[in-house]
Protein backbone atom coordinates (compact mmCIF):
# COMPACT_ATOMS: atom_id res chain seq x y z
CA UNK A 1 0.00 0.00 0.00
CA UNK A 2 1.62 3.56 -1.27
CA UNK A 3 1.69 6.51 0.45
CA UNK A 4 0.71 9.48 -0.92
CA UNK A 5 1.37 13.27 0.18
CA UNK A 6 0.44 16.73 -1.72
CA UNK A 7 3.10 19.03 -1.16
CA UNK A 8 2.38 22.94 -2.24
CA UNK A 9 5.57 24.60 -1.72
CA UNK A 10 8.94 23.54 -1.51
CA UNK A 11 8.98 24.25 2.31
CA UNK A 12 6.23 21.51 2.47
CA UNK A 13 8.62 19.58 0.69
CA UNK A 14 11.40 20.48 2.83
CA UNK A 15 9.58 19.76 6.34
CA UNK A 16 7.96 16.13 4.70
CA UNK A 17 11.74 15.49 4.23
CA UNK A 18 12.77 16.46 7.98
CA UNK A 19 9.26 14.10 8.86
CA UNK A 20 10.60 10.93 7.04
CA UNK A 21 14.07 11.42 8.18
CA UNK A 22 12.45 10.56 11.84
CA UNK A 23 11.71 7.19 10.41
CA UNK A 24 15.19 6.50 8.90
CA UNK A 25 18.54 4.13 10.67
CA UNK A 26 21.63 3.16 9.44
CA UNK A 27 21.72 0.67 6.23
CA UNK A 28 18.05 1.89 5.20
CA UNK A 29 17.62 3.11 1.02
CA UNK A 30 15.88 5.40 -0.93
CA UNK A 31 15.24 5.41 -4.29
CA UNK A 32 13.95 8.28 -5.38
CA UNK A 33 12.22 8.52 -9.14
CA UNK A 34 10.71 11.36 -10.74
CA UNK A 35 11.37 13.71 -13.96
CA UNK A 36 14.36 16.61 -13.74
CA UNK A 37 13.18 19.01 -11.55
CA UNK A 38 11.05 17.39 -9.92
CA UNK A 39 11.81 18.04 -6.46
CA UNK A 40 14.33 15.23 -5.63
CA UNK A 41 16.88 17.35 -4.28
CA UNK A 42 14.92 19.44 -2.60
CA UNK A 43 13.45 16.02 -0.70
CA UNK A 44 16.92 15.14 -0.12
CA UNK A 45 17.55 18.37 1.64
CA UNK A 46 15.12 17.96 3.98
CA UNK A 47 15.58 14.30 5.08
CA UNK A 48 19.45 15.84 5.41
CA UNK A 49 18.22 18.66 7.64
CA UNK A 50 15.81 15.96 9.81
CA UNK A 51 19.25 13.97 9.86
CA UNK A 52 21.00 15.97 11.46
CA UNK A 53 24.04 16.33 9.06
CA UNK A 54 26.46 18.44 7.84
CA UNK A 55 26.64 20.42 4.56
CA UNK A 56 24.27 21.69 1.67
CA UNK A 57 22.57 19.12 0.22
CA UNK A 58 22.73 20.10 -3.28
CA UNK A 59 22.69 17.97 -6.60
CA UNK A 60 25.35 15.76 -6.94
CA UNK A 61 25.74 16.03 -10.74
CA UNK A 62 28.91 16.19 -11.03
CA UNK A 63 29.93 13.67 -8.61
CA UNK A 64 28.79 10.13 -8.20
CA UNK A 65 28.09 10.81 -4.59
CA UNK A 66 28.63 12.73 -1.77
CA UNK A 67 28.67 12.15 2.12
CA UNK A 68 27.13 14.39 4.64
CA UNK A 69 28.64 13.39 7.92
CA UNK A 70 26.13 13.62 11.11
CA UNK A 71 26.51 16.43 13.08
CA UNK A 72 26.40 15.69 16.64
CA UNK A 73 25.60 19.25 17.64
CA UNK A 74 22.57 19.18 15.71
CA UNK A 75 21.39 15.02 16.47
CA UNK A 76 22.89 14.02 14.05
CA UNK A 77 23.98 9.92 14.57
CA UNK A 78 24.39 8.43 10.80
CA UNK A 79 25.51 9.72 7.67
CA UNK A 80 23.65 10.68 4.36
CA UNK A 81 24.93 9.15 1.16
CA UNK A 82 23.45 11.07 -1.33
CA UNK A 83 24.19 9.63 -5.01
CA UNK A 84 22.86 10.37 -8.75
CA UNK A 85 22.09 7.46 -10.67
CA UNK A 86 22.75 9.16 -13.89
CA UNK A 87 26.52 8.48 -12.64
CA UNK A 88 25.50 5.14 -11.61
CA UNK A 89 26.23 2.58 -13.81
CA UNK A 90 22.89 -0.15 -14.97
CA UNK A 91 23.52 -1.66 -12.02
CA UNK A 92 21.43 -4.15 -10.07
CA UNK A 93 22.51 -2.91 -6.87
CA UNK A 94 22.99 0.61 -6.26
CA UNK A 95 24.25 -0.23 -2.80
CA UNK A 96 26.82 -2.64 -3.88
CA UNK A 97 28.57 -0.19 -6.31
CA UNK A 98 28.10 2.69 -4.17
CA UNK A 99 29.85 0.68 -1.65
CA UNK A 100 32.34 0.04 -4.70
CA UNK A 101 33.13 4.53 -4.75
CA UNK A 102 35.19 3.59 -1.55
CA UNK A 103 33.55 6.93 -0.53
CA UNK A 104 35.00 6.64 3.24
CA UNK A 105 31.01 5.55 4.28
CA UNK A 106 29.80 2.29 4.28
CA UNK A 107 26.17 2.07 3.31
CA UNK A 108 25.51 -0.20 6.11
CA UNK A 109 26.42 2.57 8.85
CA UNK A 110 24.36 5.69 6.56
CA UNK A 111 20.98 6.48 4.85
CA UNK A 112 21.66 5.90 1.46
CA UNK A 113 19.27 8.12 -1.11
CA UNK A 114 19.81 7.74 -4.78
CA UNK A 115 18.44 9.93 -7.31
CA UNK A 116 17.32 7.54 -9.93
CA UNK A 117 15.54 9.43 -12.57
CA UNK A 118 12.85 7.64 -14.50
CA UNK A 119 12.59 4.13 -15.93
CA UNK A 120 15.54 2.99 -14.32
CA UNK A 121 13.79 0.87 -11.09
CA UNK A 122 12.70 -2.44 -12.26
CA UNK A 123 16.15 -3.87 -11.14
CA UNK A 124 15.26 -5.65 -8.07
CA UNK A 125 16.84 -4.35 -5.67
CA UNK A 126 17.05 -5.00 -1.56
CA UNK A 127 14.68 -4.21 0.62
CA UNK A 128 13.80 0.15 0.42
CA UNK A 129 11.24 2.76 0.07
CA UNK A 130 10.82 3.89 -3.35
CA UNK A 131 9.55 7.77 -3.18
CA UNK A 132 8.41 8.93 -6.64
CA UNK A 133 8.34 12.53 -7.04
CA UNK A 134 6.00 14.43 -9.58
CA UNK A 135 5.52 17.64 -10.53
CA UNK A 136 1.57 18.72 -11.43
CA UNK A 137 0.35 21.69 -13.87
CA UNK A 138 -0.41 23.66 -10.77
CA UNK A 139 3.33 23.60 -9.88
CA UNK A 140 2.44 21.63 -6.84
CA UNK A 141 4.23 18.69 -5.80
CA UNK A 142 2.90 14.82 -5.38
CA UNK A 143 5.11 12.33 -3.60
CA UNK A 144 4.53 8.39 -3.55
CA UNK A 145 5.82 6.25 -0.77
CA UNK A 146 6.14 2.83 -1.88
CA UNK A 147 7.65 0.27 0.53
CA UNK A 148 9.31 -2.57 -0.89
CA UNK A 149 9.93 -5.34 1.86
CA UNK A 150 11.80 -5.34 4.81
CA UNK A 151 9.68 -3.55 7.35
CA UNK A 152 9.05 -0.24 5.38
CA UNK A 153 5.28 -0.91 5.58
CA UNK A 154 5.00 -0.95 9.01
CA UNK A 155 7.47 2.26 9.31
CA UNK A 156 5.43 4.19 6.89
CA UNK A 157 2.16 3.71 8.75
CA UNK A 158 3.90 6.23 11.46
CA UNK A 159 3.79 9.00 8.80
CA UNK A 160 0.24 9.18 9.82
N1 LIG B 1 6.52 21.73 -3.83
C1 LIG B 1 7.79 21.72 -4.30
N2 LIG B 1 8.61 20.72 -3.93
C2 LIG B 1 9.88 20.66 -4.40
N3 LIG B 1 10.43 21.56 -5.24
C3 LIG B 1 9.66 22.60 -5.61
C4 LIG B 1 8.31 22.71 -5.17
N4 LIG B 1 7.81 23.82 -5.71
C5 LIG B 1 8.78 24.35 -6.46
N5 LIG B 1 9.91 23.66 -6.40
C6 LIG B 1 11.15 23.94 -7.12
O1 LIG B 1 11.41 22.90 -8.05
C7 LIG B 1 12.80 22.66 -8.14
C8 LIG B 1 13.09 21.22 -7.78
O2 LIG B 1 14.43 20.98 -8.09
P1 LIG B 1 15.24 19.71 -7.59
O3 LIG B 1 16.66 19.96 -7.91
O4 LIG B 1 14.87 19.38 -6.20
O5 LIG B 1 14.64 18.59 -8.57
P2 LIG B 1 15.23 17.16 -8.90
O6 LIG B 1 14.04 16.24 -8.97
O7 LIG B 1 16.30 16.83 -7.96
O8 LIG B 1 15.83 17.35 -10.38
P3 LIG B 1 16.99 16.55 -11.11
O9 LIG B 1 16.32 15.41 -11.81
O10 LIG B 1 17.56 17.55 -12.06
O11 LIG B 1 17.99 16.09 -10.09
C9 LIG B 1 13.49 23.62 -7.19
O12 LIG B 1 13.89 24.77 -7.91
C10 LIG B 1 12.37 23.96 -6.21
O13 LIG B 1 12.52 25.25 -5.62
MG1 LIG C 1 18.29 16.35 -8.21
Amino acid sequence: MSHVVKLPTVDDTHEFGRRLAKLLRAGDLLLLTGPLGAGKTALTRGVGAGLGVLGDVTSPTFVIARVHRPDPARGGTVALVHADAYRLGDAADPRAEIDDLDLDASVDESVTVVEWGEGLVEQLVDAHLRVRVDRRDDDTRVVELEPVGGDWAQRLAALG
